[in-house]
Formats: structure tokens, sequence, C-alpha cells
């Protein structure tokens, strides 16, 4: 057997939930990760230490195996203690169960957003067959900018892009912005899903931002990217515009990076 430990997805989890912290990201519990593995768990565990029942049908995931931050757990204590702060689990056969074989050593449980990041999953692994991590988390000037930005998505995708020379290389595919929704309900998982289908950030109005991506460094670095360019909005929204990226130039920097910017939000 393999020691669990010893892993390298295991170690790079860990260190990403301690970045997602370190950056002000995830206060206290909040804030959830999921990564699906490629690699074969018989190798590491032999048995199913229990089962939890999962509120809504994944079967579409059965048989694969998720490494997820429990609910209620701090994302302070991930590397210092995964054990408990973490579970990994294989989604079993009738999509209803999710067989934990290692974790959440104190009796606890996943994420209570597990419906968003089970059912983006689905979506984005229909996009991109490569996609392997969804992260929600809470950063701050994201989490502002939606207090006072119109939530329109072209809008917001619009003036993020305008906040950076990166953004549109980063994020063609722009953001879907949701509107303030109940969340940890299958409800909010399912429209954060449907909007998955066209792109790999979500924003939670006045919550959050959910992002999807192949690698965990890459997930991470879309959301700092869009932090980073709500933060620059923020910075500069009371001040006079003096200077500005033009449409223009967003396409400069769209053909010259062979990106393809969603449609309908620059000027032809
Ligand atoms: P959990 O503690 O259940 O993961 O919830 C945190 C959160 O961010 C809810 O949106
Ligand atoms: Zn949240």
């Amino acid at each position: 057997m393999k020691r669990i430990y010893d892993a390298g997805f295991f170690k790079e989890f860990c260190e990403t939930a301690a970045n997602m912290y370190r950056l002000g990201w995830d206060e206290r519990n909040g804030g959830n990760l999921s990564l699906l593995l490629d690699e074969n768990m018989d190798d590491y565990f032999s048995y199913v230490i229990r089962t939890i029942p999962i509120s809504f049908d994944a079967s579409e995931l059965a048989g694969k195996c998720f490494m997820v931050t429990g609910t209620g757990r701090y994302f302070k204590n991930v590397q210092e203690h995964p054990e408990e702060n973490v579970g990994i689990f294989r989604i079993g056969k009738d999509g209803k169960t999710a067989e934990l074989l290692w974790g959440y050593s104190d009796g606890g449980r996943f994420t209570s957003e597990l419906p968003a990041h089970l059912m983006s999953h689905i979506a984005r692994l229909k996009v991109d067959p490569l996609n392997r991590v969804v992260m929600h988390s809470h950063p701050t000037s994201t989490i502002a900018m939606t207090y006072v930005h119109e939530l329109d998505t072209n809008k917001f995708t619009h003036t993020l892009w305008q906040m950076s020379t990166e953004c549109i290389v980063v994020f063609p595919d722009g953001v879907e912005v949701l509107p303030w929704m109940l969340c940890g309900t299958n409800e909010i998982g399912r429209a954060t899903a449907e909007k998955m289908q066209s792109a790999r950030v979500v924003i939670w109005s006045m919550h959050g931002i959910y992002g999807a991506g192949r690698t965990l460094d890459e997930t991470f670095g879309l959301i700092e990217t869009v932090e980073k360019a709500a933060q620059i909005y923020l910075l500069t929204s009371r001040l006079p515009r003096v200077n500005t990226i033009t449409d223009g130039e967003l396409k400069q920097l769209a053909d010259y990076f062979k990106v393809t910017p969603k449609a309908g939000i620059l000027n032809p």
C-alpha cells in the first residue's frame, strides 16, 4: 500500500488550501475545495470507512474519487491536520453515497457545498475532460465588487478585463455572475453548474467565487487574477478615470495571445 501523505496531489492540495487561507480568501470555514483524483485509490486504501449520503444524483461521477474539504472546517488548519479537515471518498454506484476512504477523522463530512462542486465537475468535464478542480472561496475584493457593480455578466466581465492587461488572456471565457442565492443547496449547485458550461469562473454575489480548472495551480491563478482585477476596480472606481484599456486593445491582446474572447462583450 502507498502512503497517502506521500502522494504529490495530497501535498499540493494541502499547500493550496494554505495559500488560499494566506491570501485571506478563506476566513473561518469559508470556502471549500474539491479535486478529482486520477490515481487509483486501491493503491492507498483497502476498505471503506463509512458511507455518507449525497443529497442529489451524482451517478454521472459513479466510481470516481475526490479529495474534498470538510464542512465547518477551517482552511487555516488543513495543512497541519489534514485528516480531520479533509476527506477522500469514492462516489458509489448509485450516485447517492460517498464511500469514505480516508479523512473526516472525527466524524465530519464533506462541505455543505458538495452539490455545487460535483455538479460543476460534471458540467466542466463535458466541456474539458481534463478538468480536475473546483475551488470556492471568499476573496474580499471580488465580494466587495458585487455590492457596487451591476451584476450583469457581460458588464462585469468587461470591467474586469479592463482592470489589468492579463485578464482577457487568463479568462477569455469571462466570468458568470449569479444573483444572491441561498448557499449549500442543490439549487445554487444547479445554477452554478449551468454557468460552468460556458465559463470557468462563477461569482456568487455578496458571497464569493467559484473557479474550475485542470490543476490546483491553474484554478488558484484564475481566482487570483479575478481578485486582483476586482481590487484594482475598487481602488480606482471612485477616482476620475483618465486612462483605460480600450476594446481595440483588448482585441489586440486576444489576437496576440491566441485566445477567443467571449462573444458580445467587446464592441465590434
Ligand atoms: P462549508 O464549511 O460547509 O464548506 O461551507 C463554507 C462555505 O463557504 C459555504 O459557502
Ligand atoms: Zn462560501
